[in-house]
C-alpha cells in the first residue's frame, strides 16, 4: 500500500527481529502483541547490516523475506531502513578508512554508530551495494511503505580525504585564493593563504580563529552529507521509484543543517525524547512540552506538511542522567501532542527491549517480561485505539499565522562569536524562548529558516538573526512593506554569510540591523553584555520587567537609509519599552515602526519570559493573528489547531480551565480535549 493511501495514523516503532533470529517463538509473540497494541507499522533493519551481510559479499535475506511477508500477511506496514548507521566489524577491519576521523585527527576504532567517513569511496560503495540489494528484493514488496535512510545522521569527519574534498569545494566556491583571502579576512594573525592546498579544516589543536572557515567546513560537510543522502536515495529507488524516502532527524544542532537536508528527502521524520518528570533541570512538564512542540513545529515547517514521529519512548529512556517513568496519562498526552503539532504517526523506540548491550534498559513497548501485561503496554494500546478514532485527521495540514526563525547557519555563527559573553548557550535557547511566548498566547506557530517564504505569515519573529545573507535585508524589507509584522531582537544584522561584520565609511556609516535602519526606524550604537545573575529594569506599559544577557543602546533614525521609500519609513521608531537603570536609563529597550503597509518591532534587549509574553500579546493582536481561545494567562496548557480541530492539552497534574468555542472546558491533570 502507498504511504498516503494508508487510512490511519502510523503506530508502531523500531523493530529489531535481527536480534532474535534464533527465537522464532519470540517473533510469533511479537505479531500477536502488535495486534493487541494496535500497531500497524514497524521500522525494520536499522542496525541489521551484519545480519544481512555477515561476510563481505555474502548476503542473507531469508529472514527479512520471511519478516516482510509475515508483516504483510498480518496487515502491518514496514518502513525499511538502510543499514548504513552501523557497519559490520569485517568492514572496519578490512577497510579502516570507513571509520570517522575526529577533529583532533584521530581515527576512531571499530564500534558505535553514525561515525563513518562520508568521503570514503569504499564506504559509499559498500552502502550502495547493500541498498541496491534491498531495493532489488523489497522495492515492490506490498508491506513496504517508506525507506528510512540510515539513522540519525550526526557530526563531521576530519580525515585527509575529507580535507582534500573540502579544498575542492573551496576552489569551486571562491575561484581564486585572493578571493578566499578577502572573504575570510585572512590578513588577521597572518593567515593569508597562497594556495588552496594550505587550507586545513578547523581543529581544536589547529585552526579555530577564522570564523568564515569554520562556517564553510560545516557547509561543505552538509553538502557532502546531502550528496551521500542522494546516493542512498538513488540506490533504494533503483528497483521501485515510487516509495517515499525519509531519515530520522533528532537534534536541531547536531552538525546537520536539516533545512538543507529536507530538500533531499520526500518526508520528514523526527525522534523526540523529552525529559518528562525529571526535576534535575527544574523544568515543568509544560516547559518540556514546549520543547517538544518546538521541534515538532520545526519538523512540520521543513516541508510545511505533516511529519512522522519516528521515535519516542513508550516509557522511560535509559540515556538520561535520571530515568523517570512516564506518569499515568503522560503517554497519551505526549503522543497526542505530536498529532496536534502535525505528526502523522506515533512510533516508538523500541518495540521490544534487547537483552544485551547499551540499550537493554531503554523503555520499550514489550519489556523483558515478554508478557504485554504491563502498564506501558496498556498505555500504548490505548494510544493505538485513540489514533484509530482520529484517523480522519491523517494527512491534514496545520496552518500558522505566526512563525519563529530558527536558522542553523545563523546559530553556528552565533555560537562561535567571541564577544558579548563567553557562554553562548543562551543563543541556542533564544528562538525557543520566543516560541514559548507565542504558545502562551495560544496561537499556532511555525518554526522556519531565514530563507523560508515569509509571505505566508502575519507575524514573524527573528531572535538574534545575526547572519544576513545577501538577500536577507531585502526579504525582510519587502515582507514588512507588503503588510507583515516583523519582530527582530538584539544581536541582529551584524555580519554577512562569511561572518564578516558589516562595516561603513564616513560618508556611508553602517549601523545594525544591516540595511534596515529605515525599516525599524532606529540604529544600534552599542551593545552591553550582562552577567548571568544581572538584569536591568525596563518599563513597558507601566510595568517593570527584567532585561537579561544583552542590552543594546539604540537611537531613533528618522528616515535613515530610506533611499527607497520616503513614505511611512521616514519617521523614527516609537519607543515602546524604556530602560530604567544604568547609564542608558531613559533610552529605548523596544520600539515599533510602521513601514510600508506593515510594522517592524525591534527588541533591543533580551527580556524575561513575562515581558516576551506580554509584548507578543500586544503584537499578535495588532497584527491580527488568530488566537485559539479567548482565555488569557492560563498556565500549563498547550492549544493547537490542526485543520479546524482544536487540541487542548493540560501538562499540569492539576485541572485547568480554558474557554473553547464559547464554553469553559476543564481539563483534568494531564488531561486533554479534542474539539471539532
Ligand atoms: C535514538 C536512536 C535509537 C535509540 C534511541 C534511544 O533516537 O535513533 O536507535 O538509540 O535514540 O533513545
Ligand atoms: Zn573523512
Amino acid at each position: 500500500m502507498k504511504l498516503d493511501e494508508i487510512p490511519e495514523f502510523l503506530h508502531g516503532g523500531d523493530y529489531n527481529p535481527d536480534q532474535w533470529l534464533d527465537r522464532p517463538d519470540i517473533l510469533e509473540d511479537d505479531i500477536r502483541l502488535m495486534k493487541q497494541a494496535g500497531v500497524n507499522c514497524v521500522s525494520v533493519g536499522i542496525f541489521a547490516w551484519s545480519a544481512l551481510e555477515p561476510q563481505e559479499g555474502v548476503f542473507r535475506f531469508e529472514w527479512l523475506d520471511r519478516l516482510m511477508d509475515s508483516m504483510y500477511e498480518n496487515g502491518i506496514h514496514v518502513i525499511l531502513a538502510t543499514p548504513s548507521a552501523a557497519r559490520p566489524p569485517w568492514m572496519a577491519k578490512k577497510y579502516p578508512e570507513v571509520m570517522r576521523t575526529d577533529a583532533n585527527r584521530v581515527r576512531q576504532l571499530y564500534g558505535g554508530r553514525e561515525n563513518h567517513c562520508e568521503s570514503s569511496k569504499i564506504w559509499r560503495e559498500k552502502v550502495r551495494i547493500i541498498d541496491e540489494e534491498l531495493s532489488r528484493r523489497y522495492a515492490r514488496h506490498p508491506a513496504l511503505v517508506m525507506w528510512h535512510l540510515s539513522n540519525e545522521f550526526y557530526g563531521h569527519c576530519y580525515c585527509e580525504t575529507c580535507a582534500a574534498n573540502f579544498r575542492k569545494w573551496l576552489r569551486h566556491r571562491y575561484g581564486t585564493i585572493e578571493n578566499l583571502n578577502r572573504k575570510y579576512w585572512s590578513a588577521f594573525w597572518s593567515h593569508g593563504y597562497s594556495d588552496f592546498d594550505e587550507i586545513e579544516p578547523p581543529a581544536p589543536n589547529g585552526e579555530r580563529q577564522l570564523h568564515a572557515l569554520t562556517l564553510d567546513y560545516d557547509r561543505f560537510w552538509n553538502d557532502l552529507l546531502n550528496d551521500f543522502v542522494e546516493m542512498e536515495k538513488a540506490a533504494v529507488l533503483k528497483y521501485g521509484p515510487d516509495v517515499p524516502v525519509t531519515t530520522n532527524m533528532h537534534n536541531m544542532n547536531c552538525g546537520v543543517d536539516y533545512y538543507k537536508q529536507a530538500k533531499h528527502l520526500d518526508r520528514i521524520s523526527w525522534d523526540s525524547y523529552p525529559r518528562w518528570h525529571c526535576q534535575a533541570d527544574k523544568s515543568t512538564e509544560w516547559e518540556n512540552a514546549v520543547g517538544a512542540g518546538f521541534t515538532f513545529d520545526y519538523a512540520r515547517s521543513l516541508k510545511h506538511a505533516p511529519f512522522y514521529l519516528m521515535e519516542s519512548a513508550p516509557s522511560v529512556p535509559s540515556q538520561f542522567e535520571f530515568c523517570k517513568l512516564k506518569r499515568p496519562g503522560m503517554h497519551m498526552l505526549s503522543s497526542l501532542q505530536a498529532i496536534a503539532h502535525g505528526a502523522d504517526s506515533v512510533q516508538y523506540f523500541q518495540w521490544r527491549k534487547s537483552r544485551g548491550a547499551v540499550e537493554k534498559f531503554h523503555g520499550a513497548v514489550v519489556s523483558h517480561d515478554g508478557s504485554g501485561d504491563t502498564r506501558v503496554f496498556r498505555d500504548v494500546s490505548e494510544v493505538g485505539q485513540k489514533l484509530k478514532e482520529l484517523s480522519w485527521l491523517k494527512g491534514r495540514p496545520e496552518i500558522s499565522e505566526a512563525a519563529v526563525i530558527y536558522d542553523y547557519e545563523n546559530l553556528q555563527a552565533l555560537l562561535q562569536q567571541v564577544g558579548l559573553r563567553r557562554d553562548k548557550s543562551f543563543f541556542e535557547k533564544l528562538p525557543r524562548a520566543h516560541y514559548e511566548a507565542l504558545l502562551k498566547n495560544f496561537v499556532n506557530v511555525d518554526v522556519i529558516g531565514a530563507e523560508d517564504d515569509l509571505s505566508r505569515y502575519k507575524l514573524v519573529a527573528a531572535p538574534a538573526l545575526y547572519l544576513f545573507r545577501p538577500d536577507t535585508a531585502q526579504r525582510i524589507r519587502s515582507f514588512v512593506e507588503q503588510g507583515g509584522t516583523f519582530v527582530m531582537t538584539c544581536y541582529s544584522g551584524l555580519a554577512d554569510e562569511n561572518d564578516l561584520a558589516f562595516a561603513g565609511t564616513l560618508s556611508r556609516p553602517e549601523f545594525a540591523p544591516h540595511g534596515l535602519n529605515d525599516v525599524f526606524g532606529l540604529r544600534v550604537k552599542e551593545i552591553d553584555g550582562l552577567c548571568d545573575d544581572e538584569y536591568r529594569e525596563i518599563e513597558y506599559r507601566g510595568k517593570l520587567y527584567k532585561a537579561l544577557v544583552c542590552c543594546e543602546l539604540t537611537e531613533p533614525a528618522a528616515g535613515a537609509g530610506s533611499e527607497t521609500s520616503g513614505t511611512a519609513g521616514a519617521a523614527p521608531a516609537r519607543c515602546l519599552a524604556v530602560y530604567r537603570q544604568d547609564f542608558y536609563s531613559g533610552t529605548c529597550a523596544a520600539a515599533e515602526h510602521d513601514f510600508g503597509k506593515g510594522r517592524a518591532y525591534y527588541m533591543a534587549c533580551h527580556a524575561e519570559a513575562d515581558f516576551l509574553r506580554d509584548f507578543y500579546s500586544d503584537a499578535l493582536d495588532a497584527a491580527g493573528v488568530k488566537r485559539l481561545t479567548e482565555s488569557r494567562g492560563v498556565g500549563d496548557v498547550i492549544l493547537r489547531e490542526r485543520d479546524g480541530v482544536l487540541f487542548a492539552m493540560n501538562f499540569s497534574t492539576q485541572p485547568r480551565t480554558v474557554r473553547i468555542g464559547g464554553r469553559d472546558v476543564t481539563l483534568p491533570g494531564y488531561g486533554y480535549e479534542i474539539v471539532g
